[in-house]
């Protein structure tokens, strides 16, 4: 049907496979110095790690306008990613949308630390949408009508938002894992920027948390060839591509119907059922 799948869950279909997410899953090593960088699809992913390898550079922009972003903070479960990492020395950078259950288990017992960056349901399925439609590695969806059931349903790829989200908060109270959000990066960078550094042991001056800001943001983001993923070939992504594209919160608003909003809002109360609201940053 145009998915991968994987212990029930459907995933893209190029670069990645079944023994290479099972051997992800259940054999890969989190070291102790390893920084991972989580989330579920569309929620800010490559934004995050732009930060880290920022912060890491105390500002200087060489290794993000050198490196693309997939080799500095590999995928786990993408096989070219995991190869990379598989090599590589010393503390890494890593990048997953794993959902909690299929995470490597080795992360439980390391000290590894793991950012979890989540974002309101309706922007995720909005970017979605425009995402999957713009690739060709995955299931492309016809219309936003059909890609919205398939949302609720959890037919995209790595399955359901709510269940990811589920999943990734039972780690809220542990020490090494920070639970950040798109729309408070949105609303107040320099200040989570800031809870980042902290949570990394991580000590900036001023120029230097300067620099982190300005070269994250949007429009820098979306001039830099080695981040905005326009080096992709067309065996991947369409024309009119872009990871990089609006970069809002709210952006729901323009494309969901009231009926759409509703339902989705049902939904959630179905499936949240039990997590105190002022986890999120959203209605
Ligand atoms: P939109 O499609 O709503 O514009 P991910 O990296 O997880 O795939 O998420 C992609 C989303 O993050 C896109 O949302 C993209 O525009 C947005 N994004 C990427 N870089 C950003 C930045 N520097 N600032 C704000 N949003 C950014």
């Amino acid at each position: 049907d145009g998915y991968l799948w994987f212990e029930g869950l459907p995933f893209p279909s190029i670069d990645y496979s079944y023994e290479g997410l099972k051997e992800a899953c259940t054999k890969f090593v989190i070291k102790d110095e390893d920084t991972v960088m989580v989330s579920y699809p569309k929620s800010g992913t490559h934004w995050l790690i732009e930060i880290l390898c920022l912060i890491h550079s105390k500002g200087d922009t060489t290794w993000i306008r050198s490196v693309s972003i997939w080799d500095r903070a590999p995928w786990l479960e993408i096989d070219t990613g995991y190869k990379l990492l598989k090599e590589r020395e010393g503390p890494r950078f890593l990048t997953s949308h794993l959902p909690f259950h299929l995470f490597p288990k080795s992360f439980f017992t390391s000290k590894a630390k793991v950012i979890y960056i989540m974002r309101n349901p309706k922007d995720v399925l909005v970017s979605g949408y425009y995402y999957w439609t713009t690739t060709k590695f995955s299931k492309k969806p016809e219309s936003l009508e059909q890609y919205f059931q398939w949302f609720l349903q959890g037919y995209v790829p790595y399955g359901s938002w709510f269940e990811h989200i589920r999943g990734w908060m039972s780690m809220r109270d542990r020490e090494n894992v920070l639970l950040l959000s798109y729309e408070e990066l949105q609303k107040d960078p320099r200040s989570t920027i800031e809870e980042i550094c902290q949570f990394l042991g991580k000590k900036l001056n001023p120029e230097e948390l300067d620099s982190v800001l300005k070269n994250s943001s949007f429009h820098v983001m979306k001039e830099n060839k080695m981040s905005n993923l326009e080096t992709l070939p067309e065996t991947y992504v369409d024309k009119d591509f872009k990871i990089t594209r609006k970069g809002i919160c709210g952006d729901w608003k323009n494309h969901l119907t009231v009926a759409q909003a509703e339902a989705l809002d049902k939904l959630y109360q179905e499936k949240m059922l039990g997590f105190p609201k002022e986890l999120f940053p959203w209605e």
